[in-house]
């Protein structure tokens, strides 16, 4: 079933009485991201995703965006549909979005699954990266951008062995209005560090990451995911920053288990 809540595309799948995972995706994708689990774990959740505002069929508007306006809308959502303490899986910017919403309000979810991303905020370097990709656009090359940004977001070999999949991302992801890409970008530049509040996450947390990820790299993630309580941390081998495209069999089959490992 498709919602329109805060003006964004929202996008249910499975029983609405049953549990609800909140499927929150990465920058420049969309909800379609999370296809292979929602396939999966529909048949016993009620999987929700939705577009992130300026990205897929979400309206990109003026573009002003930080990742406050983001949690808010994520809050809207999930008041909207009356969901009861979701579980909250995110990738990436999803991740930023999703460890702020956790600080923010942390007993309104019932767990948090995070896939490469990080708690830190961007440094000097990261900052200079996204004015450097804004100018980039602004000159007129989104879609050189696109392909240069997607590309480093896959493993070699995924990119070499399944172009055609590959291929179909990057298309994707040229589709989405240059302004909302940006609004992204400044969002993300000026996000807040989350690291000091993971000591206190006080709920079932499990933490995956791709051995081959260049943007959230593993000693990154397991470095965070050693300051959260019992958090589990997961290695998908041969998969680069995308792994619940790159290897949905062992991205899900890590849900699975610890879903069922936390009864939930
Ligand atoms: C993402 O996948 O959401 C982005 O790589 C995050 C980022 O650029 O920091």
């Amino acid at each position: 079933m498709n919602f329109t809540i805060n003006n964004l595309s929202v996008f249910t799948d499975g029983d609405s009485k049953r549990r609800s995972i909140v499927f929150v995706h990465g920058f420049p994708y969309d909800h379609f991201m999370w296809d292979e689990q929602v396939k999966v774990f529909s048949k016993d959740y009620y999987c929700v995703r939705f577009d992130i505002r300026g990205l897929g069929a979400s309206p990109a508007g003026d573009g002003q965006f930080n990742i406050e306006m983001f949690v808010d809308d994520l809050e809207k959502i999930i008041d909207e549909l009356k969901l009861d303490k979701p579980i909250l899986c995110a990738l990436s910017m999803g991740g930023y979005i999703s460890l702020r919403a956790v600080e923010r309000m942390g007993s309104k979810f019932g767990a948090l699954i995070i896939c490469d991303t990080k708690s830190s905020a961007d440094d000097n370097e990261g900052r200079l990266k996204r004015a450097a990709a804004i100018k980039q656009i602004n000159s007129g090359k989104f879609d050189e951008f696109i392909e240069s940004f997607v590309l480093n977001c896959f493993s070699d070999e995924f990119v070499k062995e399944k172009n055609s999949e590959y291929k179909k991302v990057v298309e994707r992801s040229k589709k989405n209005d240059p302004v909302g890409v940006k609004g992204c970008l400044l969002a993300m530049a000026g996000r807040t560090d989350t690291t000091n509040s993971l000591s206190k996450f006080n709920l079932p947390m499990l933490v995956i990451c791709g051995s081959e990820d260049k943007l959230s790299p593993p000693e990154v993630m397991k470095t965070m995911a050693d300051k959260i309580p019992n958090a589990k941390f997961v290695l998908v081998e041969d998969a680069g920053h995308m792994t619940p495209i790159e290897n949905s069999g062992v991205v899900n089959k890590a849900i699975k288990d610890f879903l069922v490992y936390n009864e939930l």
